[in-house]
């Protein structure tokens, strides 16, 4: 998979790229990233300028990010655009991602992107939740971090993925390791009985309850089943 990251800040992403997962992820060939900074397509420098019809905040202007993106769009790229306005990211959407080859990603910053780079290029507008960052850099790796992790060779244990929250619609069920008494709290007795169905229970009942107390959004797409609904109707009646 090879991401373009198009940022007037490509220095944003050195460290973040330089540790843990993705960095292997790098070392081993499984990702490429390479940024491309609009500003350095310019003569002078400028590469944000006054909003038509007026209005506070400045707008990205069309001509350094068209430079930037055709020096890099082929007609095998996804392009997608990091913006508070964009269409919500699920681990859905992230899964569908890593089918793609290749992946450029504009960073937009200031008040956004002038309007006539989405009508040329026409990026999957993307979001990644109801909050306005200073720029799209940070969403930008947010999305290089969910797919990468997805992608074949990253993660040891191909399990830890697919048991995700997201991944399953619920919650995670709570995960404790040693030592089993920790300031006087202990590890559930569940746990380190050994009994594999009874564990399975456990998990599926404590992932049950958080995803019913903080997100029951996430439940209709869940698939359930006769206990768990046992389970489900168990706690909502106390
Ligand atoms: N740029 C600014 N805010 C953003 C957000 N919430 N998601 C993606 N890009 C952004």
């Amino acid at each position: 998979m090879k991401f373009d990251i198009v940022s007037i800040f490509p220095e944003l992403f050195d460290a973040p790229l330089s540790c843990g997962m993705i960095r292997v992820a790098r070392e081993k060939g499984i990702i490429s990233v390479n940024t491309i900074d609009p500003r350095a397509m310019t003569s002078d420098g400028v590469i944000d300028d006054y909003q038509f019809g007026g209005g506070a905040g400045m707008v990205f202007k069309p001509e350094p990010l068209t430079s930037a993106l055709e020096s890099v769009l082929t007609k095998d790229s996804t392009l997608v655009s990091l913006t508070p306005k964009g269409e919500r990211l699920t681990q859905k959407m992230v899964a569908d991602l890593t089918r793609h080859k290749h992946i450029v990603l504009i960073c937009g910053r200031y008040k956004g992107v002038d309007e006539r780079i989405n009508e040329i290029f026409k990026p999957m507008e993307i979001s990644i939740g109801d909050y306005v960052l200073s720029g799209g850099e940070i969403a930008a790796l947010a999305i290089i971090d969910t797919i990468t992790r997805l992608l074949t060779g990253v993660l040891g244990n191909k399990d830890s993925a697919d048991s995700d929250s997201f991944q399953t619609n619920l919650l995670e069920a709570p995960i404790y390791t040693r030592p089993h008494v920790f300031m006087k709290y202990r590890v559930p007795e569940v746990l380190r009985g050994g009994n594999h169905k009874q564990i399975t229970e456990w998990r599926r009942r404590k992932s049950l309850e958080a995803t019913l107390e903080r997100r029951p959004d996430l439940l209709a797409n869940s698939v359930f089943s006769k206990k768990d609904f046992e389970i489900l109707l168990e706690v909502l009646n106390g």
